[in-house]
């Protein structure tokens, strides 16, 4: 497994849309496995391929409690089925974005199907972290980021911040 190097925010790659995986093979599964292992070490609670530069419709995520045993789920050609009509605000962060936290307000629930890394189809339903970081990671493959949803001064804020973020690192 290969730690990959995330994209920071502001990066063309992160507001494209990305391509679905026309077959899950075992490139596949090493990505799935790299991105698991980047989010791990980064630590995040999600992550998605064009945060790594991958424009492939691919994301991992794992919500559990750090006490809890890890419950990693790879996610291959989401798409979501169904939102409920209750909103959640959730304080989100973003491994691309990093050391910003703000209220986003989604579904509460949804429910999404997709292939896991197996290729086998399923669909299931997220609640609670699950239901916040599925949205936030599917919005990572159609090129929005969680500060889209906020106003467009906090935005440009956060931007700039960023800008010098990425400009320190250059030097670093
Ligand atoms: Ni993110």
């Amino acid at each position: 497994m290969t730690i990959r190097n995330i994209l920071i925010h502001p990066d063309p790659r992160l507001k494209k849309v990305c391509d679905p995986v026309p077959e899950v093979d075992a490139k596949i599964r090493k990505l799935a496995d790299d991105m698991l292992e980047t989010m791990y070490d980064a630590p995040g609670v999600g992550l998605a391929g064009p945060q790594i530069g991958v424009m492939k419709r691919i994301f991992v995520i794992d919500c559990a409690d750090k006490e809890e045993t890890p419950d990693p789920m790879v996610l291959i050609n989401p798409e979501i089925t169904w939102t409920s009509e209750e909103l959640n605000t959730y304080e989100e962060g973003c491994l691309s974005i990093p050391d910003i936290y703000e209220e986003v307000t989604r579904p509460e629930k949804v429910r999404m199907k997709f292939l896991d890394v197996h290729g086998k189809p399923r669909e299931e339903e997220f609640d609670a972290l699950y239901a916040t970081a599925t949205q936030h990671e599917l919005d990572h493959l159609n090129g929005k980021l969680f500060i889209d949803y906020l106003s467009k001064i906090k935005r440009s804020m956060i931007t700039n911040k960023m800008k010098k973020l990425k400009k320190e690192k250059a030097r670093a």
